[in-house]
């Protein structure tokens, strides 16, 4: 089979190489994206990954920025982002166009299958009248639609594209079973046959609705801990060593990423429309969103303990990346943290080693040499490693620990006021 996947970033990109290594089938690639065609064309992985990277030293398949590439395609996987606009709406352009760049090549027998994260009812309610409309044909007749939401965490040791589990759902049972085979015939994982597109559909939005709403549930109960003066941390670590019915999530400055953060509001606005308010949903994103602020405030409280104002401080940053020792800066609370800062504080200073265009300074020691006070947002393993006596040689006198990774008690016999979130 001819397969064509519509979309070549973290997600697409590694499901691409998988295609092209563990199965017999020929992969053709198309994005949009100039800089990942080049990228892939001249050997590069178009994405932060150690196993991407080291994939397309083993693999190649043809990739283009021209759509013809997909002429004749059996499969169509389209992994597109689906984003939020800043009203917090989804935003299904990418995922119409992709759906039909697809219509102009489909040809019967076709799949199309939806690998983005969507909420129920899209490939129902969006994608198959889009395709049924610009090929004349008929979706679960002429074509099938299937989902099969991906899960891929980029930069995990265990995790990978080729082992995580998979659910399918399609128009058709007989859709399902054919999309479902074609997985099973290059993952080393199982691939969950589902009753309905929708109800895939909503597996994966549960999931990241899910982690949202129990990272809100710490992120509130740090607030009302740290005024309580408990460190909430160490109660999580307490509550963990019950063998059954409870799983630790850690507060900390925010929730980045493309995903926990963007992918309620697929849910949220789906529900509206169908005239049900997700409350709960709703309150889980307000809490997650107010995170960078309430970090700030903790640094404003602290500097008050030491006679000091914002206004007055040079605050650095330490981090712009959503997640530890990778660049990826998308919606992270780093981000809302230095804009917070830029209004707030005398100056800010920024670094992050995987992220120097965003960095103000091109190091942790210029960094610390010009702040009075920090913050640090990602828990980068090169941050891990700094002490109190790499901070009192550059005489900070605050410290914001936005991802709670150093030892607070190490802090508690130096001049430094040291705060975590949620650490009492
Ligand atoms: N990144 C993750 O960890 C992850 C994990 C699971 C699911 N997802 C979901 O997978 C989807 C893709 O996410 P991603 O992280 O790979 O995004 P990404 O931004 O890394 O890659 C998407 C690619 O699609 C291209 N593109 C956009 N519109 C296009 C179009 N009309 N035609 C062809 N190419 C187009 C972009 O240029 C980009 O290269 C999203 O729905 C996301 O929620 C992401």
């Amino acid at each position: 089979m001819k397969v064509a996947v519509i979309g070549l970033g973290y997600v697409g990109f590694p499901l691409a190489c998988a295609i092209a290594k563990n199965s017999k089938n020929e992969v053709v690639g198309f994005d949009l994206s100039e800089e990942k065609i080049d990228f892939i064309q001249n050997g590069k992985a178009p994405i932060e990954d150690e196993q991407a990277e080291k994939d397309i030293k083993e693999v190649s398949f043809e990739v283009s920025l021209d759509d013809s590439i997909l002429e004749g395609a059996d499969i169509f996987i389209v992994c597109v982002p689906t984003p939020i606009t800043d009203g917090y709406l989804p935003d299904l352009g990418p995922v119409k166009g992709a759906t039909k760049t697809c219509a102009k090549y489909l040809k019967k027998g076709s799949i199309v299958v939806i690998e983005s994260t969507i909420n129920p009812g899209i490939c129902d309610d969006i994608v198959a009248p889009l395709l049924e409309f610009e090929t004349r044909m008929k979706a679960g007749v002429d074509f099938d639609i299937a989902h099969c939401p991906e899960r891929i965490n980029p930069g995990d040791p265990k995790w990978n594209v080729y082992n995580i589990p998979r659910n399918v759902g399609a128009t058709t049972l007989e859709g399902c079973k054919r999309t479902a085979d074609f997985y099973r015939s290059f993952l080393d994982a199982e691939v969950n046959e589902m009753a309905t597109l929708k109800e895939a559909e909503a597996t994966k939005i549960i999931e990241n609705t899910f982690r949202d709403i129990n990272i809100a549930y710490v992120n509130e109960l740090a607030q009302s801990f740290d005024a309580m003066g408990i460190d909430l941390q160490n109660v999580i670590k307490g509550a963990s060593n019950k063998p059954f019915a409870f799983m630790p999530h850690f507060p900390g400055c925010g929730v980045g990423g493309h995903c926990i953060p963007v992918d309620p509001y697929y849910l949220i606005e789906k529900a509206r429309h169908i005239g049900f308010d997700h409350r709960f949903l709703r309150t889980a994103r307000e809490i997650n969103n107010s995170m960078p602020a309430y970090t700030i405030k903790v640094l404003e409280k602290i500097l008050t303990e030491k006679n000091k104002v914002i206004k007055e401080m040079v605050v650095g940053v330490l981090g712009v990346a959503y997640k530890p020792d990778i660049g990826d800066k998308r919606e992270s609370p780093a981000l809302k943290i230095i804009s917070i800062l830029e209004e707030k504080a005398k100056a800010v200073e920024v670094f992050d080693p995987y992220c120097l265009d965003d960095s103000t300074v091109q190091s942790i020691d210029e960094l610390l040499e010009k702040a009075d006070a920090i913050v640090l947002a990602t828990g980068h393993s090169d941050f891990k490693q700094l002490t109190v006596d790499d901070f009192e040689k550059h005489n900070i006198s605050c410290l914001v620990d936005g991802k709670n990774i150093w030892d607070k008690k190490s802090f508690e016999n130096s001049l430094i006021i040291y705060k975590g979130i949620g650490r009492g």
